[in-house]
């Protein structure tokens, strides 16, 4: 991906607002991104984490459009690894605490090996090569990566809150230094669980009060339906087309292709100012210019 630092246009309204919520000048805490696909809702949540970074402000991106199914652990884990690990030990021993290792053992196969296939070749049930259990690495406790293992709803969902309750301790003292930021992306994609944690856990303790100095940026083609007790803390906003002015500054400025008023119109005609499209179009016309139009045949 080119650098967004230097592409990236327009989006004033939702960059300002970010910045005045990370900044605490408004009591909305959420901002909420519905646009269909081509339009930035990436880019505009790319370009906001940078803006994090360069205040050192700590951040977290949860994309699903990612190959990663978020079941509830792997989102906690996630979240965690982008706030940095260092600041969620006690979140890590409480996972480490409560997930196993499954080992499927399957009786009855015709192939006599099973079970140490099962195992591993080099493994048996006495000896095994993989280390388990908490590896402490410096100051910071790796968690073993392994699932929650409960044969009942009931169990499985208070081992979920444990570590969920765990989570939010850690990210308590993380924002008595200072704001940090969730960042959704493709909710559209969002899982069950993932879901689950938001609308049940995250969201309502913001509202709540129970965890100031969080800002969270909802990004998708759809965004989380919350009635209107929530509209004090929410930012609602889509993205709009691109006007000619911006689609002109994306080209010329940004690209560096000629300021030919005829082929700047006839592209923001063309893309009708979907950022996606004047960006295929713009690297379509760069690559021919670089070629000098010999490669047209290929
Ligand atoms: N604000 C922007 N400025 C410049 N180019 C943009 C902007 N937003 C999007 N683009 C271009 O459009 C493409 C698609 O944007 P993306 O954020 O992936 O869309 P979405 O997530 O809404 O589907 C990007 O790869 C980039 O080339
Ligand atoms: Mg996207």
């Amino acid at each position: 991906m080119q650098s967004i630092d230097k592409l990236f246009v327009n989006r004033e309204k939702q960059t300002a607002g970010f910045i005045k919520m990370l900044q605490g000048q408004t009591p909305k805490r959420i901002m909420l991104i519905e646009a269909s696909g081509g339009l930035g809702k990436s880019w505009t949540v790319e370009f906001m984490r940078v803006e994090c970074q360069r205040r050192g402000i700590p951040n977290t991106e949860i994309d699903f459009a990612d190959s990663i199914v978020f079941d509830f652990l792997a989102l906690l884990r996630r979240a965690r690894d982008g706030f940095g690990i260092a600041a969620f030990n006690l979140f890590t021993q409480a996972i480490n605490e409560v997930t196993q290792p499954t080992v499927r053992i399957e009786t009855g196969a015709a192939n006599t090996n099973a079970i140490n296939n099962l195992l591993g070749q080099s493994n048996t049930f006495s000896g095994s090569n993989v280390n388990v259990g908490e590896v402490i690495a410096g100051n910071v406790i790796k968690d073993n990566s392994f699932v929650i293992n409960a044969d009942n709803a009931v169990v499985r969902q208070a081992l979920q809150d444990r570590l969920s309750g765990a989570f939010f301790a850690c990210l308590a003292s993380l924002t008595s230094q200072g704001p940090l930021c969730f960042f959704f992306d493709t909710y559209d994609k969002v899982t069950v669980e993932a879901e689950a944690w938001l609308m049940g856990h995250l969201l309502p303790q913001i509202r709540d009060g129970l965890i100031t100095n969080v800002v969270v940026v909802i990004a998708g083609r759809s965004v989380p339906k919350l009635d209107n007790q929530w509209d004090h803390l929410i930012a609602r906003t889509g993205l709009d087309l691109l006007s000619e002015p911006h689609v002109k500054e994306y080209l010329v400025q940004r690209r560096g292709l000629n300021d030919d008023p005829n082929v700047i119109k006839a592209l923001f005609q063309g893309s009708t100012g979907q950022p996606q499209l004047l960006a295929m179009l713009a690297d379509n016309i760069l690559r021919s210019q670089a070629s000098g139009g010999d490669d047209d045949w290929l």
